[in-house]
């Protein structure tokens, strides 16, 4: 029997590159090593403010990319978490089990607050504890996701083993599997790659609006002039060469660039070609889903299906275990 593996992607806006780099790739090759679902977390896409006229189009875009990039919907299931109630009425139960101390000291939950100061809600508090649940429903053991979310898969453990310790053995503690690409900075080359810091490209750029973008990404700050040398090691756009561009590229450019050989707008043009290359056969296909809602929409409807069997059955397991029933 293979591993069950779990991963979740909130309905945010565009999917970008940090997230195909650091998890959606990794889900497509670990396609064949395990038994995979895969969430369109809507419901934790509304711990933030939203406009619910645009929500639908969100997670249709969401479904339509992942698939368009490799997620091969006959050899694992895709589905929106809010289609299985289950997911909310195991985090009443695990929301039971967790210290509120934890949660105030996650990552994520800081930095959203700081960022949300006029809504700080009990569901952006909760968020981890959902998140959670996603997984331990499904008894999942193998979460592959970007490094930000490392923190939260950790505190899933605590609560499976908090939960087997109380009331008997149900859950595997989830283990986290990282890609080779954990941690993709964004353009500004400060911040992390993120929907809301605005410094992304998405997976269904236009070839133009990729160059316009990386035109204005930041490179080595110490590079001020074009006949300065430069350093790979610092400068955000090499480390993006690395995951699009071939080995003899990347080797070229780093040396054209510690000789001023090139300058940083000939290293982005390279870099703009390659990305094209990758991702120009994704938004077409992307596209064409997103233009045949129906087809998404089915395949989600089917796999809210299945997931609402095996969610069941764990609910019941838990109920009973904890002398609900
Ligand atoms: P979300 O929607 O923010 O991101 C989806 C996945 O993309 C990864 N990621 C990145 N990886 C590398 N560099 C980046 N700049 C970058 N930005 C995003 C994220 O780490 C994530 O793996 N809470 C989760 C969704 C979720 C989930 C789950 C994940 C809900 N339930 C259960 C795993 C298991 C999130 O917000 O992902």
């Amino acid at each position: 029997m293979k591993k069950r593996l779990f991963s979740g992607i909130q309905p945010s806006g565009e999917v970008h590159i940090g997230n195909y780099l650091g998890a959606i790739k990794n889900w497509i090759s670990l396609l064949d090593d395990y038994d995979c679902i895969f969430s369109i977390v809507d419901y934790h896409a509304i711990t933030v403010e939203y406009s619910p006229g645009v929500m639908q189009e969100r997670i249709i875009n969401a479904a339509a990319t992942n698939i368009a990039a490799g997620l091969d919907t006959d050899r694992c299931i895709i589905f929106v978490q809010s289609q299985v109630p289950e997911h909310t009425e195991l985090t009443w139960v695990l929301n039971t089990l967790t210290p509120m101390g934890i949660l105030e000291r996650m990552t994520q939950f800081k930095d959203k607050a700081q960022q949300n100061e006029k809504n700080i809600n009990v569901g952006l508090f909760d968020y981890p504890v959902l998140q959670t649940a996603d997984i331990l429903l499904y008894k999942g053991q193998a979460v592959p996701v970007g490094e930000d979310q490392v923190q939260h898969i950790e505190l899933s453990r605590e609560i499976a083993r908090k939960f087997n310790t109380r009331y008997g053995e149900l859950f595997p503690e989830p283990q986290h599997i990282l890609s080779n690409a954990p941690r993709i900075m964004g353009l500004d080359g400060k911040n992390k790659m993120s929907k809301s810091m605005n410094n992304y490209i998405s997976l269904i750029e236009k070839p133009d609006a990729i160059w316009k973008k990386l035109s204005r990404a930041v490179t080595d700050e110490n590079r001020k002039r074009r006949d300065d040398p430069g350093n790979p090691d610092i400068c955000n756009v090499y480390t993006l060469h690395k995951y699009f561009s071939t080995d003899s590229e990347l080797d070229r450019i780093n040396k054209q660039c510690r000789s001023a050989e090139i300058g940083c707008v000939d290293c982005k043009k390279i870099l703009s070609e390659n990305m094209v290359k990758e991702l120009e056969p994704i938004r077409e296909k992307s596209l064409e889903l997103i233009n045949n809602p129906v087809s998404v929409m089915d395949t989600l409807n089917a796999g809210a299906e299945k997931c609402r069997k095996i969610a069941k059955e764990t609910m019941s397991e838990v109920r009973s275990l904890m002398g609900l029933r």
